[in-house]
């Protein structure tokens, strides 16, 4: 009992002395922890008569409700007095320039198609969608493109089986949308397409822009202002454009349009286009005798990196944020 009393009596002189948190546990363990003072006494209780054991047990308890409350409590109050302390010791700089965030914005592909669509649709034009694995009817045979055409070769056309392949262009949305709908019609599709070609100009994947106006006699030089508006509205100036005789299996006649640059005086070919060959409403059901119309595809990809003068088409394809940080945000 008279060891109880010593602890007791000690730890209310301590309980006074202790000035940090690491000296409260440390007092803390040397009486109450495994090899503590009050510890290894009650090891000694077995010992003591039957008498005395229920007043040393009261002892001890009284010691515990006593001094083990008193210090966790003190450990909560220092930690709190620390807490407030490194608070009032940081302070913010309000006047320091803010980060500002990362904002996403249109990829410049996205950009250009979203440009060209809204142009086209101001011609009139209306967007449809088509699919990109495509049966080859519609990619090639209603297209006018026979078996022995060079883009049906396995070098350029990724196959996916004897009749499906990656569409190759958005022609093929052109027979679908005849074959759903009768004429008149005007309409526009645009999206990914797919070639075996890779080099600083050709990517797998790129996106091309189709549009068909079917109607009665209509004539070449419709086909040729809608394009001329189209290429000013894009490239918002007033560029010279020519016709190039040329051959596409769809189209009779067809041509290459070029785009003249003002600053370089040079020329560039954009886009293809032509007549709707007659072929091509034979395969949609309806009567070549009866309605003529003009078809464009461009490559929106091209058309991009002619307005933001890009050089490398891979660089759409690479994403690195430093060049597509440079759109608009959205
Ligand atoms: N489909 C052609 C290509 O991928 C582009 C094209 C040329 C589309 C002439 C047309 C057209 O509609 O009339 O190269």
């Amino acid at each position: 009992m008279d060891q109880l009393n010593t602890i007791d009596h000690d730890l209310n002189e301590t309980m006074t002395t202790l000035a940090t948190i690491e000296e409260i546990v440390q007092a803390k363990e040397s009486v109450f922890g495994k090899k503590g003072s009050l510890t290894q006494i009650m090891k000694q209780f077995r010992d003591a008569s039957t008498e005395d054991r229920p007043l040393l047990g009261q002892k001890v308890n009284q010691i515990k409700a006593k001094y083990l409350n008193a210090f966790d409590h003190q450990i909560r109050r220092l930690e709190k007095q620390q807490l407030d302390e490194q608070l009032m010791s940081e302070s913010v700089d309000i006047f320091l320039p803010g980060t500002r965030p990362l904002m996403g914005g249109l990829h410049p592909i996205r950009q250009a198609e979203k440009d060209l669509i809204s142009a086209c649709e101001s011609l009139g034009f209306s967007m449809v969608k088509g699919p990109i694995i495509e049966d080859t009817f519609h990619n090639f045979e209603a297209l006018n493109i026979p078996d022995t055409h060079p883009s049906r070769d396995m070098h350029d056309t990724f196959y996916l089986n004897n009749h499906h392949v990656l569409r190759t262009h958005t022609s093929s949305v052109q027979i679908r949308h005849m074959l759903k709908t009768p004429p008149p019609l005007k309409m526009l599709s645009s999206g990914p397409v797919f070639r075996c070609d890779s080099d600083r100009t050709h990517s797998p994947m790129f996106h091309q822009m189709e549009g068909l106006y079917v109607n009665h006699k209509v004539t070449l030089p419709e086909l040729k202002y809608t394009l001329d508006a189209l290429l000013k509205t894009f490239f918002e100036d007033d560029h010279l454009i020519r016709f190039r005789s040329s051959y596409f299996p769809f189209t009779e006649p067809s041509f290459e349009v070029d785009i003249q640059f003002k600053k370089t005086g040079e020329w560039m070919e954009v886009l293809g286009a032509g007549m709707v060959h007659r072929n091509v409403f034979r395969s949609v059901n309806y009567n070549p005798d009866d309605v003529s119309g003009f078809a464009f595809g461009l490559g929106i990809d091209r058309l991009a990196m002619l307005k933001y003068g890009i050089e490398d088409i891979r660089a759409f394809y690479e994403n690195d944020t430093r060049f597509l940080r440079q759109g608009a945000p959205c």
